[in-house]
């Protein structure tokens, strides 16, 4: 499909936070990309992040989130850098984005693609394919906690996990829906051997979910075992459904069963599309190699398909993952992290070439 034959739905405005390090980086991929499928979007860059904060002692405006309320669509890169506290950086513009516009499904997919070498010897792209869904306002990331006796020997902090039934349902929902329409297999990440309480409760709003769906296969995991599973047999997991913690690592392990750091895309969705939702890699903003051109934007530029996806252009949503697959399978470019010499936007390009093609 070229680009002029694809459907043209009103104008998307979608608000641009590029952020730090290599966000600006492999977001400036992902815009190229988006561009390139001739779909109708116009991006608005917000200049948000570290370098804002250590000018205006703030991640964002005042009143970033009444700003950022009025886009169809938030496409971000990664915040973070070393001169600025990663709590500061994090609770100054990430998580109040998730929690405050209730974005409570994060949904990130693990796929190896064909031409990736995989970490995991003598596993094929059929053995690599699952979709988590990571709780994404409260849990262990609830905020809920503090410190007393600062500086002295009985300094102490507290950080309370908070689940709630609405928050644990809502997200299931959604997961055994996906998980009906792929390979029908849910399994649920907990811990509730040793912590008894929060983890306990998800297991049964859990329970409750499954029984609407009995053609969903539904089977509990704990945690630690697995993260064994991925490695030792990935090809049994279809979807996961997950907490904010739990989700936050096991996806990092998923984007390195997928190739590495720079290939996990993810979006941060509230079905109800009360407010927008975001749609960013899953890696952060890597200062060990922000600066250089060399970060993979994979991660981003799917990133950037599911959120033409969310928007309604699910054509050219495919059409950028056919572009992706179709440059990681011939080779025609690859970043330094996949064993090539291709730099970010040398990759980007032959994305974007792709895209523009008949095909
Ligand atoms: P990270 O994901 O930034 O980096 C971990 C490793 O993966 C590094 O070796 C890095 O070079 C590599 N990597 C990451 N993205 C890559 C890419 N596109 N291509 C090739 N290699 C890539 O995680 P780290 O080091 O824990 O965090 C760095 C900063 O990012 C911190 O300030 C952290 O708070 C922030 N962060 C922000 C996130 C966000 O904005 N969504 C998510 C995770 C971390
Ligand atoms: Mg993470």
């Amino acid at each position: 499909m070229t680009a002029a034959q694809l459907t043209t739905r009103e104008r998307s405005l979608v608000a641009v936070i590029p952020g730090d390090g290599v966000g600006p980086e492999v977001i400036a991929e992902g815009v190229k990309v988006l561009r390139a499928t001739g779909v109708p979007i116009e991006f608005e860059e917000l200049p948000w992040g570290c370098r804002y904060f250590l000018e205006q002692g703030r991640m964002m405006p005042l009143d970033g989130l009444e700003v950022l309320d009025r886009y169809d669509a938030i496409y971000l890169g990664a915040v973070g850098w070393p001169s600025v506290p990663d709590h500061e950086s994090l609770w100054g513009l990430l998580l109040p984005i998730r929690k405050r516009f209730e974005l409570f499904a994060n949904v990130r997919p693990v796929r190896l693609l064909t031409g990736i070498p995989c970490p995991l010897a003598g596993r094929q792209p059929a053995d690599v394919d699952m979709l988590f869904f990571r709780e994404n306002t409260e849990g262990e990331y609830s905020g809920t906690g503090g410190r007393v006796h600062a500086g002295t020997d009985g300094e102490l902090a507290v950080e309370a996990p908070v689940f709630t039934r609405r928050a644990i349902e809502r997200l299931a929902r959604v997961a055994f829906e996906a998980a009906r329409g792929r390979r029908g297999a849910l399994v649920s990440v907990t811990k509730s051997n040793a912590s008894r309480h929060a983890y306990v409760l998800w297991d049964e709003v859990i329970a409750d979910v499954a029984g609407e769906y009995a053609d969903v296969r539904m089977e509990r995991v704990l945690v630690d075992a697995m993260a064994a599973r991925m490695v030792l047999a990935p090809a049994s997991i279809d979807v996961v459904i997950a907490s904010n913690l739990f989700g936050d690592i096991l996806t990092d392990l998923g984007s390195a069963l997928a190739g590495g750091m720079g290939l996990g895309a993810s979006a941060n969705v509230d079905p109800a599309r009360r407010h927008p939702s975001m749609f960013e890699p899953v890696h952060g903003s890597a200062p060990d190699i922000g600066g250089r051109g060399i970060a993979n934007p994979i991660g981003a530029i799917w990133s950037g398909a599911m959120m033409l996806e969310h928007l309604g252009h699910i054509d050219a949503a495919q059409s950028v993952i056919g572009a992706i697959e179709s440059v990681v399978a011939s080779g025609v470019a690859r970043t330094v992290d996949l064993g090539g010499k291709s730099s970010t936007r040398e990759f980007g390009d032959a994305v974007a070439v792709a895209v523009s093609a008949p095909q």
